[in-house]
């Protein structure tokens, strides 16, 4: 387990409503939740219970209903559109859960892309880009598009993209869906490294092998955080010896 930094995120309070009054969907209510840096912290709960809504909502992508999401000592609600985005291309990657590549641009273009949007120049764009592929064990592919790969070789370009650069919030909609169990330790192992280097990260994940990597979880059910495991702060952490993992 990692000793947790300073937080990262706060979510306070948060509730999302989608539509209103009779197709009103609570899709979160009233949710809690604080992220520190050098801390993974995994998300379960039954389909529709609310996990891709919080992880849209913590990274900047989705504004609460009522609430409050303090980011890197920035409250999210508070920016317009244009200072949300940009704060979030600095500081937020984003594995999403339909990973979102873009079939135009090859793996390296997709990896890059964030960073050329960033202003980072081209060339040190395109060097981070295929580091971040490494990580990932996707280096030889880079030049490839993305219908020219598997479903889990794609995924593993979705995830150099959320790695690339110096974010330092990472956050993963089921980023080990589409893979082998095996590639999927190996990309628990590289959002561990990145989270242990200083970072903070949100897993949502239905597997509880792969919650294990997380330091704890935080289940959802119909919106509410009901029950969470393993938290930093709790006495079997302070107990524990550091560093086994
Ligand atoms: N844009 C939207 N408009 C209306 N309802 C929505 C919208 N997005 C999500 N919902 C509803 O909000 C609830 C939570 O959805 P969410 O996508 O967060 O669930 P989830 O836990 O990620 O599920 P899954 O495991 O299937 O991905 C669901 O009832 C869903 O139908
Ligand atoms: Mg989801």
């Amino acid at each position: 387990m990692s000793p947790a930094g300073p937080v990262l995120l706060t979510l306070a309070d948060v509730t999302r409503v989608h539509g209103s009054d009779e197709v009103a969907v609570h899709a979160l209510r009233g949710v809690g939740l604080e992220v520190r840096l050098g801390e993974l912290v995994a998300v379960m709960g039954a389909s529709g219970s609310g996990k891709s809504t919080l992880l849209n909502i913590a990274g900047g992508l989705d504004t609460p209903t009522a609430g409050s999401v303090v980011l890197d000592g920035t409250e999210l609600t508070g920016l317009d559109q244009k200072a949300r985005a940009a704060l979030r291309r600095r500081s937020v990657g984003y594995v999403f859960q339909d990973l979102n590549l873009i079939p135009a641009l090859t793996a390296v273009e997709n990896v890059s892309l964030p960073r050329e949007l960033d202003g980072v120049p081209l060339r040190t764009a395109r060097s981070e880009a295929i580091a971040a592929l490494a990580e990932v064990g996707l280096d030889p592919l880079a030049d490839r598009f993305p219908e020219e790969m598997s479903g889990g070789q794609q995924q593993r370009v979705a995830i150099a993209r959320a790695l690339v650069g110096p974010r330092r919030l990472v956050l993963a909609d089921e980023p080990t869906g589409a893979l082998d169990s095996t590639t999927g330790e190996d990309i628990m192992r590289v959002l561990r490294a990145r989270v242990d280097a200083g970072a903070a990260g949100l897993l949502v994940t239905h597997e509880p092998r792969f919650a294990a990597w997380a330091d704890r979880t935080v289940f959802l059910r119909d919106g509410v955080v009901v029950d969470s495991t393993g938290g930093v702060h709790g006495p079997e952490s302070l107990l524990a010896g550091a560093g086994e993992r």
